[in-house]
């Protein structure tokens, strides 16, 4: 069984869709980290972010494992290195451009035959897993979700303003949104789940209610 969980930067995403796998005793697929993983191999490679067709090839030759909750490329543990500011940038051409797209898509299903999955990212439900037996569209309003990743700033001991987070979430967005090929989209079918005002434990409830309904009207006849 496959449950997507796609939705903007900052919505809660990553955490809910890891609690709800380790809950439910699934693999739990961080597409965002893919990409980030390909970046960041790319540079180190040497070759040029706007070369997107040796790097769709990358993608392919890479080993990309998610373990323990870390990323893995090739059996090295990449997962801080992936997150900084200078990767964040230069994963937005690599995810841009329609050729890794489509080895992405090709790589996240594989990845996903024949277990069950929560797969986290901008196109799970819309493009990748259009069968998948649930689709939830997570998302909160801008302020909520620059609120908290301001809070998660501060907590790295960086200190940006509010609103120089909320600036670039809007950016973020924009980019997203507008992208030709996958951009991030509601799929027909998801359930809009927004999260203002819930805790994370109260997200993971209610994303493990859904489940369950999906669950039993699957094996009702
Ligand atoms: O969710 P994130 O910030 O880790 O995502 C990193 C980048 O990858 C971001 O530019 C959005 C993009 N992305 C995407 O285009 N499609 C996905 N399925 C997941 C992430």
């Amino acid at each position: 069984m496959i449950i997507t969980l796609d939705g903007p930067a900052g919505a809660g995403k990553s955490s809910a869709a890891r609690a709800l796998a380790t809950r439910l005793g699934w693999c739990y697929m961080d597409t965002g980290a893919m990409y980030r993983a390909v970046a960041l191999t790319a540079l180190e490679r040497g070759i040029p972010l706007d070369d997107s067709p040796r790097i769709a090839v990358l993608a392919e030759e890479v080993r990309i494992e998610f373990r323990d909750g870390r990323v893995n490329v090739d059996g090295r543990d990449v997962s801080v290195e992936i997150r900084t500011e200078a990767i964040t940038a230069a994963t937005r051409p690599v995810a841009d451009a329609p050729p890794v797209r489509e080895a992405m898509k090709r790589i996240q299903r594989r990845m996903a035959e024949g277990i069950d999955v929560v797969t986290e990212g901008r196109d799970q439900g819309s493009v990748v897993f259009p069968q998948a037996e649930l689709k939830v569209f997570l998302t909160a309003s801008p302020e909520e979700r620059a609120r908290r990743r301001h809070r998660e700033e501060l907590g790295r001991g960086h200190a940006p303003t509010l609103e120089s987070v909320l600036e670039s979430q809007s950016r973020r967005d924009d980019a997203d949104c507008a992208r030709p090929v996958g951009a991030m989209r509601q799929a027909d079918d998801a359930v809009l789940l927004e999260t203002d005002g819930l805790s994370a434990e109260e997200v993971v409830q209610r994303l493990a209610e859904l489940a369950e309904a999906c669950r039993r009207s699957r094996e009702q006849p």
